[in-house]
């Protein structure tokens, strides 16, 4: 390269060098293309965008940038999909790229260090959470065999709502009583809570146990600055931090409490057979084969969520599904006597009369498409680069899908905002996860593990509180004065829950 014994050509070769480097690195790297949203502001980004209804300010914000929309919460990317079709895509098509969970930092410290399954992340260790639920508890043998305990917890509920008759009640206490005894007596024998019949085995209050369930599910959902703008994180502007510090401590001692009493139990008898969830953990974690190994941590996480999971859920949509029937007494009206002519006056309804129910069926999945429990499905989390629908979507990009969007989109859905049952009546709608304009269980491999039992419950308890009871509302407010305000969390709920007065219309001697 010398020249006439200067280095004249030296500069200009490495020049040469560094500028075809640059267009090949141009080349193999083209400018990404990313969905459209609004222009972030330094630090915060577009967190001034969300209102106490994320869910609300984010259907609004789609409707200008598009259902694919592309917004920095702090300096993190978020994905927003808001339409059947981008939902498809994310849930399905890409359904393995974005099966994980956001390392939220509020969240660690409920999930046990994320060893739970809903907050864990993809992998075998999510993997193997979800077969343990399934084999032990979710799985079609396994439920039936518990019809029993669903049903006397729910005669439980009948006679309690009768002893109270013509007194005004809260629906959504009785309920929540309802559907924690179940699946506490389902999970571990025993509801471990007390009340008057059980006190001498309880650890710990109803109340305090429907406390933490409340609790997890609020602070499952919230905006916690700290994870967005993390090095905010120590200062817990909005107090969660700690709020999830005093979750997490409180449920370890309930959950201890349960893990203990079983292994008293098991060491009473050699070759103890194991009788319920607990147990049959309890035996996995002794076991050397299996793939990953069961922490005394993700016991307590497992068994929390599906104590979560089968709790709040069903009690939530009754919940819903009853405050649109107060506000529409011809709907419920024509329920009670699909009641009358396929159940008759003088027997309770039972899980297997279900298909008899076809417009309670659909007041249901009604009440699913504008009540979405989760109006926004638990984040997802993208864990490699991906491209949907032709925009590049980074790495480490936080997915959330509005359900609460989906089952409004007026393609889809006539007169969305409406309350009209006879919408699903003999057309098949899926729930399950196939069709995205209704997705209350979500869809792909996050989807709820739980939908069996949960439609078992919402199903059988809607059904026979309308059978054995007429509703009235308390003292005296009208029907038009409903309020259908919501509290958004993980799970959205009823703001202003109203006192209803009940009334018998079965033979009395079924009470
Ligand atoms: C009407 C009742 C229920 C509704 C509406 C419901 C809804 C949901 C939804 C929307 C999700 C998120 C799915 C996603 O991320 O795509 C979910 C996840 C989950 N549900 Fe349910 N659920 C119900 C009942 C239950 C029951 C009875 C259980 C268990 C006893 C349960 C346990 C879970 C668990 C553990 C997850 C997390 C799954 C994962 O991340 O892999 N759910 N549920």
């Amino acid at each position: 390269i010398v020249k006439d014994g200067n280095p004249l050509g030296f500069p200009s070769v490495w020049l040469m060098a560094i500028c075809i480097s640059f267009v090949i690195k141009i080349l193999n790297h083209p400018k990404r293309k990313l969905p459209p949203g609004p222009k972030p502001w330094p630090i915060i980004g577009n967190l001034n965008h969300l209102s106490s209804f994320p869910h609300k300010s984010l259907h609004h914000l789609s409707q200008k940038y598009g259902d694919l929309m592309l917004l920095k919460f702090g300096s993190k990317p978020v994905l927003i999909v808001s339409s059947p079709e981008m939902a498809e895509e994310i849930l399905k098509t890409h359904d393995m790229i974005f099966a994980s969970r956001p390392p939220l930092a509020a969240i660690k410290y409920f999930s046990y260090n994320y060893s739970d399954m809903t907050w864990a992340s993809y992998g075998a260790h999510w993997r193997q959470g979800r077969k343990i639920s399934l084999t032990e508890l979710l799985n079609p043998r396994t439920l039936n065999s518990l019809e029993d305990i669903r049903v006397e917890e729910r005669k439980t509920l009948i006679s309690r709502l009768f002893n109270l008759s013509g007194k005004p009640i809260l629906l959504k206490d009785h309920l929540t009583l309802f559907t924690l005894r179940t699946i506490n007596r389902s999970i571990m024998s025993k509801t471990y809570c007390s009340d008057q019949s059980n006190s001498d085995t309880s650890i710990i209050t109803h109340e305090r146990l429907q406390w933490m369930l409340d609790e997890w599910f609020l602070l499952g959902g919230v905006i916690n600055i700290g994870d967005w703008i993390p090095w905010l994180n120590w200062l817990d502007l909005q107090g969660y931090i700690k709020r999830t510090k005093a979750l997490g401590k409180n449920m370890t001692e309930f959950y201890e409490y349960v893990l203990e009493d079983h292994k008293a139990k098991r060491q009473t008898e050699e070759n103890y057979i194991p009788k319920d969830m607990v147990d049959a953990m309890l035996q996995l974690a002794d076991d050397p084969n299996l793939e990953i190994k069961l922490t005394t941590d993700s016991i307590m996480g497992l068994i929390h969520d599906l104590v979560g999971g089968g709790t709040d859920t069903a009690a939530t949509m009754i919940e819903w599904a009853f405050q649109e029937l107060l506000r529409s007494p011809n709907i419920m009206e024509k329920a009670q006597q699909e009641l009358d002519r396929a159940i008759g006056r003088e027997r309770w309804v039972e899980e297997e009369d279900f298909s008899k129910l076809p417009y309670i069926d659909a007041i249901i999945k009604e009440s699913f498409r504008l009540h979405p429990l989760c109006a926004m499905l638990p984040p997802r989390y993208s864990t490699e680069d991906c491209n949907v629908a032709g925009y590049d979507i980074p790495k480490g990009t936080t997915v959330y899908v509005n359900a609460w969007s989906l089952g409004r989109n007026p393609k889809y859905w006539d007169r969305p905002e409406e309350f009209i049952p006879e919408r699903f009546i003999e057309n098949g709608i899926d729930i399950k996860g196939q069709n995205f304009a209704l997705l209350p269980f979500g869809s792909g491999r996050r989807k709820c593990p739980g939908n069996s039992l949960g439609m078992k419950v919402v199903r059988t308890t809607m059904a026979n509180l309308l059978h054995g009871f007429n509703w009235k509302l308390g003292g005296d407010m009208r029907s038009e004065d409903i309020s259908m305000d919501e509290i958004s969390g993980l799970t959205t709920h009823l703001k202003n829950p109203i006192s209803l007065i009940t009334e018998p219309r079965l033979s009395l001697h079924l009470y």
